[in-house]
């Protein structure tokens, strides 16, 4: 199985690069550009990443993200994930970055999608791994900080596929942004947002009817309305789930009770995915293998969670056919 799952051709669709910020990584960042961290070790560093909930992770997230100052501060980032795809065959990744993360710091727009652009570009080059940008609006701001970051990215918006919604869900509903995804929509960008992660099924209604987004990210909580899990396959819109996230995070106890072999029975369409793999405890196949162990999943099942991300993807017809052939032929051979 665990062969299987690592030759298995797939797209992860539930990244956020500044998650990817492996501690090695951050303190030789940190060491180069002059940045004192508040902790002595790499060890040290790692034993502080235990939360209870999705506040306590944001923390120290945004505190690691400090030493990014940059373009080659990003582009080595961006360029370490875009390895570790190769290396788990991941043929095509969307990847979330947080632009507020950093202009607030004084970092420049610019400096950053600069950086990630020309690790994309390399990795398509060198690799043969694909991806894409999702520029993501942090919740906890407001809307006129949203707006700014849209009009910072319209000299980049062809570097910039689609537009998502993350960082502290409750008390940051869907509807504080409604204007700038209708904003973001206008200049090409395609909406996609978290919801349903601690939030409750009415901020994933929300996300669809005033966002009209595309994809969920996290989706947990739309098992708690049966009306909701019908309009969701109705629209044909596919949950991004991020198993050892939601542990992590306490949005789930224990995988064995992992809501995915649930929502897949009950015809939702879901893909999965690592989230903030540095944080977390694993890259995307550590969580495939995590989630098949605990449900027992066969490899049906991870043929259809591949489809999916394939499926799913913000990619063209034709682009998809090609990723879907290449599994097909793959799932044929080995199943
Ligand atoms: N949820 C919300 N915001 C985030 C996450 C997440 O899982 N990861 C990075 N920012
Ligand atoms: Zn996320």
């Amino acid at each position: 199985m665990e062969d299987f799952i690592l030759n298995l051709p797939k797209a992860e669709l539930h990244l956020h690069i500044e998650g990817t910020l492996e501690p090695t990584l951050l303190f030789e960042i940190a060491k180069r550009n002059g940045i004192e961290i508040p902790f002595k070790s790499v060890e040290e560093l790692q034993a502080a990443y235990s939360f209870d909930c999705l506040q306590d992770f944001l923390d120290i997230y945004y505190q690691g993200a400090n030493v990014l100052l940059k373009e080659q501060d990003f582009y080595d980032l961006t360029h370490s994930y875009l390895e570790k795809c190769a290396a788990q065959n991941v043929r095509h990744t969307e990847i979330m970055f947080d632009p507020q993360t950093h202009t607030e710091r004084g970092v420049s727009f610019e400096t950053v999608i600069t950086g990630i652009a020309k690790a994309q570009k390399d990795a398509q080059d060198k690799l043969g791994v694909s991806s894409l940008l999702i520029m993501s609006y942090l919740r906890h701001l407001s809307e006129a900080s949203a707006f700014e970051t849209l009009e910072q990215s319209l000299p980049f918006k062809e570097l910039i596929t689609a537009v998502g919604l993350d960082s502290s869900e409750k008390g940051n509903p869907p509807s504080k942004f409604q204007r700038v995804f209708k904003a973001s929509v206008s200049v090409g960008y395609i909406p996609l947002a978290h919801a349903g992660e601690e939030g409750d099924a009415d901020y994933i209604w929300e996300a669809l009817e005033l966002l009209n987004i595309k994809r969920i990210d996290h989706g947990n909580n739309s098992l708690q309305d049966s009306k909701l899990v019908a309009e969701i396959i109705k629209r044909d819109i596919a949950l991004t789930v991020c198993p050892l996230s939601n542990t992590a995070l306490k949005v789930v106890d224990d995988l064995r009770n992992h809501p995915l072999k649930t929502m897949m029975n009950k015809g939702l369409k879901v893909t999965v995915n690592s989230d903030d793999p540095a944080y977390f405890g694993g890259q995307i196949n550590k969580n495939f293998s995590a989630i098949q162990k605990a449900l027992a999943l066969t490899k049906e099942d991870l043929y259809e969670l591949a489809k999916n991300s394939f499926q799913y993807a913000l990619l063209s017809p034709d682009r998809k056919t090609t990723f879907l052939t290449e599994l097909e032929a793959y799932y044929t051979k080995n199943k």
